[in-house]
């Protein structure tokens, strides 16, 4: 475990049997995660698995029209955002292919997708310990597998937050690596009035862990670059969130809950070796 920037530590992690295994207890992470911090999980899942990802989405998007009408969260489907975001009032522009009904998904691209979202999912459950599975459940918070693609030229998402439960910490994971395959954007946060930008931080296989109420955005691709919809060059994502689309959304005012929880932590963290 390393602070590598101000609210910014990286913890190794063991991919072993299909588990992302962390160096320090699950509770361990959880507590840095709400102090708060932003924690970066070095998974280990290999770098081939995670770009299968990425093929595995684009040839199943080339063979499913784009979504346009309102999104139902009951499919698996993709759409190229240009707006202002519905549930988090935030500007967007992105191409996300979400897959509420994966274990609807053809084989192989099922079996696919799920050697990295079944990891996952568990390491979600293992952090907020929960035991949940994928699959629709209408007026009941579930999952919504997400591959998102932030092509260059100037992509980005504005800041937005969340409610914090039942999510309780957010995961953004590399599909691809910085300074390779793209060259600027990445997540950032506000901590304690503090910004954490984590661009340039978060390697191919790296797992951001945050709190889920925290202020956060994703920095823009640079403009210097052409835009294109269908040039796959850019950041590739996998994240997991799980929220029932028709409860009730973040507040108008931003949360600062857990500004307390960052007085209390001060307490502990002056002990902890880091
Ligand atoms: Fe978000």
């Amino acid at each position: 475990m390393k602070e590598v920037a101000k609210y910014l530590i990286k913890v190794n992690a063991e991919f072993k049997d299909g588990q992302i295994v962390p160096e320090i207890p699950y509770e361990e992470v959880m507590r840095l995660v709400n102090e708060p911090n932003i924690v970066i999980i070095k998974t280990g899942i290999p770098e081939t698995t995670l770009r299968s990802i990425i093929d595995t989405t684009r040839a199943w998007a080339s063979e499913t029209p784009l979504a346009e009408g309102p999104d139902t969260f009951d499919n698996n489907q993709h759409k190229q955002r240009l707006h202002i975001a519905k549930i988090q009032k935030a500007p967007q522009l992105f191409h996300d292919h979400t897959f509420d009904a994966i274990l609807e998904l053809d084989e192989p691209a099922k079996q696919t997708l799920l050697t990295v979202f079944d990891p996952m999912r568990q390491f979600w459950n293992k952090l907020t310990e929960n035991n949940e599975e994928y699959g629709i459940r209408k007026g009941q918070p579930y999952f919504h597998p997400q591959v998102t693609h932030y092509p260059l030229g100037g992509s980005f998402f504005g800041r937005h937050w969340h409610p914090l439960n039942p999510q309780k910490v957010g995961t953004i994971l590399a599909l691809n690596q910085y300074g390779k395959d793209y060259n600027s954007g990445g997540t950032g946060y506000v901590i304690n009035d503090h910004i954490v930008e984590t661009e340039g931080f978060q390697d191919v296989g790296d797992l951001i862990l945050f709190r889920y109420d925290l202020p956060h955005w994703v920095s823009p691709s640079s403009f210097a670059d052409r835009f294109s919809w269908d040039d796959p060059a850019g950041r590739w994502v996998a994240i997991l969130p799980f929220y029932d689309p028709w409860g009730t959304p973040a507040e108008k005012d931003e949360p600062q809950g857990w500004k307390a929880h960052i007085q209390s932590a001060k307490n502990v963290t002056s002990e902890a070796t880091i």
